[in-house]
C-alpha cells in the first residue's frame, strides 16, 4: 500500500454524472490488481475521510491509473473540478480483488451501474487466457457510456438497461440465465447494486458455478483500523476494506433475493 503523491492528465465527463480520471502513479500503479480499490483524498480538508474508488484500468507499462466515477455527495464532486497538471493524494492499492490466475476458463463478468467501474481491468486480465463473456447494465444510456472505454474485442457482450434506451431493456439477470442456458460456465465475477450481486450470487449457485461479488460499505479509514465496513458472513465478521471488497459469494449471508429482477428462466 502507498501513499501517493500523484499527478492527473485527464478528468473528464464521460456522461451526465459519470466521470473518468487518469493519474500517473509510479509506485501503486505496479501493485494493483482487478477489484482492488484506492482512497482517494479530497482537497478541501473540511472532509476528512477520504473516498474509496476501485481502481477502473491501469496501464503498467505507462504507469497511469484510470478511476471511474460518479457524483454523489460533495467530495465526488469536488472531484469534478480538479484540472491536469492539479495532484490527487492516493492511498492504495488497498482490499482483495478478483480471481484472475485461471486458465483456459470460459468466465462470465457482469457490471451493473457503477459496478461496470472494476470491470476493464478485470476484462483486460481474463481475456488474455480465458474465454469471456461480459454482462453490462444500467439504468440509461448514460450509466453505460463509460463501455465505450473499454476494449472489448473478442468479448461476448450482452448490454442491458432499465428504459431500454440502450441495448436490450431489461436486466443483467435476464441475460445472466440465457448465458448460463447456453454455456458451461466455470467462473462468474460481479460488482453492481446488492439486490443484482444477490440475484447473481443465488443463480450461481444454483447453477453450482464459482462466483465472486465485489461489496460497497461505507468506509472511513479504508485499512482495517476502524468497524466501519464489518459484515456479517457465513466465515464470521469481516471487513470489506481488508478481507474484500471481493469475496466468494459462498460466505455473503443474505443471499436470497427479496424481490423478483425479472427473470423467468426459473
Ligand atoms: C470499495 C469501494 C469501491 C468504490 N468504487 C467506486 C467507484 O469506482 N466509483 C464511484 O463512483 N464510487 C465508488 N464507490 C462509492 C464511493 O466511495 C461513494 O460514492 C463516495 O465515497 C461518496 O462520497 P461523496 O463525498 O461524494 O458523498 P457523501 O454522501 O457526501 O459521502 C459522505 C461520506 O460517506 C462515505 N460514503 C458515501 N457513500 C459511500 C459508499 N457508497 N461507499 C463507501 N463510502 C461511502 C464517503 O466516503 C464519505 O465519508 C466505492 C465504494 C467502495 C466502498
Ligand atoms: S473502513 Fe475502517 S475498517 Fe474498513
Amino acid at each position: 500500500m502507498f501513499l501517493e503523491d500523484c499527478k492527473i492528465l485527464e478528468n473528464y465527463q464521460v456522461s451526465e454524472n459519470y466521470y473518468l480520471m487518469k493519474i500517473e502513479s509510479n509506485k501503486a500503479s505496479q501493485h494493483s490488481k482487478a477489484g482492488q480499490f484506492f482512497m482517494l483524498k479530497v482537497k478541501n480538508e473540511i472532509r476528512i475521510l477520504r473516498r474509496p474508488i476501485s481502481l477502473h484500468f491501469v496501464d503498467k507499462d505507462k504507469n497511469i491509473l484510470e478511476f471511474y466515477y460518479e457524483v454523489k455527495g460533495g467530495g465526488t464532486k469536488e472531484f469534478t473540478d480538479l484540472e491536469a497538471g492539479e495532484i490527487m493524494n492516493i492511498q492504495g492499492p488497498l482490499g482483495k480483488g478478483f480471481k484472475t490466475d485461471v486458465l483456459d476458463k470460459k468466465c462470465v463478468v457482469i457490471g451493473g451501474g457503477m459496478g461496470i467501474a472494476p470491470t476493464k481491468l478485470l476484462i483486460n486480465d481474463l481475456k488474455k487466457n480465458n474465454e469471456v463473456i461480459f454482462i453490462a447494465g444500467g439504468r440509461d444510456k448514460n450509466a453505460i457510456e463509460i463501455l465505450k472505454n473499454l476494449d472489448l474485442e473478442g468479448v461476448k457482450t450482452y448490454i442491458t438497461t432499465d428504459d431500454g434506451s440502450a441495448g436490450e431493456k431489461g436486466n443483467v439477470i435476464s441475460a445472466l440465465c440465457k448465458v448460463l442456458e447456453e454455456n458451461k460456465i466455470d467462473m462468474i465475477q460481479t460488482c453492481g447494486p446488492h439486490k443484482m450481486m444477490e440475484a447473481v450470487a443465488k443463480k450461481a449457485q444454483e447453477a453450482e458455478v464459482f462466483c465472486e461479488i465485489s461489496l460497497e460499505e461505507k468506509m472511513a479509514c479504508g485499512v482495517k483500523a476502524c468497524v466501519g465496513c464489518s459484515i456479517k458472513t457465513l466465515d464470521g465478521m469481516k471487513k470489506v476494506c481488508h478481507d474484500g471488497p471481493v469475496f466468494d459469494s459462498k460466505i455473503i449471508v443474505d443471499v436470497n433475493p427479496k424481490e423478483n429482477l425479472g427473470c423467468n428462466c426459473n
